[in-house]
């Protein structure tokens, strides 16, 4: 089903991919059993997500807060990372620029060189923009930004009266890419939990009653239908 490719087309989405726990537990499963579910349904929204024409989309796979959980779950949704990283290259034919965000410094050195190279081959496809947020934090990736312009400016390479937010913009990890106009989060949760903080600025925040792995298409059907129906004045009347 495209009943909603005009409506979808050009779309800069964000999803916070949530409710893989308490998807497990209702099935007495262990939790690991949720994120290995709602990596196959991470795979088949890439799909639909190109087929829509979406402009970009992100996936929220683990924040800079996950850490925290115990580490058998950590290392569990690192190894789903490390099997996507494998199947990503798909993405070169299905003409997909790939983007990691977020801090890769703490990650497995292989995993680091399996994401530059698949930037690197995916870096000149002209479809969807899939970005996957891996050890990422909003106010981390400020931070970031942060950094390298005082290095700029420490270099004498930039005055401070010349960053605005345009210039700030292009030193976020989503250099060059358009604002989200919607933020999606499935297991009914009404929060950022410190995703995109400056790329949501404007965006509709739209919450929706399934838990991640049980999302489908028409779920994402049902979002940017609502989408449409939002008033956005952006300040003005
Ligand atoms: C989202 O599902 C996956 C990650 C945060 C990596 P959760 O694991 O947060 O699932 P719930 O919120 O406990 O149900
Ligand atoms: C947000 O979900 C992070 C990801 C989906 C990767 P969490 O489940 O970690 O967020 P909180 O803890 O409910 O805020
Ligand atoms: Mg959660």
């Amino acid at each position: 089903m495209q009943a909603n490719k005009s409506a979808a087309k050009g779309l800069s989405i964000g999803i916070i991919m949530d409710g893989n726990g308490r998807w497990a537990k209702k099935r007495g499963l262990p939790r690991t059993a949720g994120h290995k579910k709602g990596a196959e349904v991470f795979r088949d929204i890439i799909r639909y997500c190109n087929e829509l024409e979406i402009a970009s989309v992100t996936f929220y796979a683990f924040s800079t807060e996950n850490w925290a959980r115990p580490e058998a779950e950590v290392r569990a949704i690192l190894a789903l990372f490390g099997e996507y990283l494998n199947m990503a290259y798909d993405y070169q034919k299905e003409n997909n620029r790939v983007v990691f965000l977020g801090d890769r410094s703490p990650l497995p050195g292989k995993f680091q060189a399996q994401m530059a190279d698949i930037e690197e081959k995916t870096q000149n496809n002209t479809g969807t923009i899939l970005n996957v947020a891996v050890n990422y934090g909003g106010r981390q990736e400020i931070v970031y930004a942060a950094r390298r312009l005082a290095r700029q400016v420490r270099q004498g390479a930039l005055a401070p009266e010349d960053i605005d937010e345009a210039l700030f913009g292009q030193n976020l990890y989503t250099a060059g890419q358009k604002d989200l106009d919607f933020v999606l989060r499935p297991s009914g949760e009404m929060r950022l939990s410190n995703f995109m903080l400056w790329q949501a600025s404007y965006a509709e925040f739209i919450s929706m009653d399934v838990l991640w792995p049980d999302f489908t298409r028409k779920d994402l059907d049902r979002a940017i239908d609502e989408f449409n129906h939002r008033s956005r004045r952006f300040g003005g009347l």
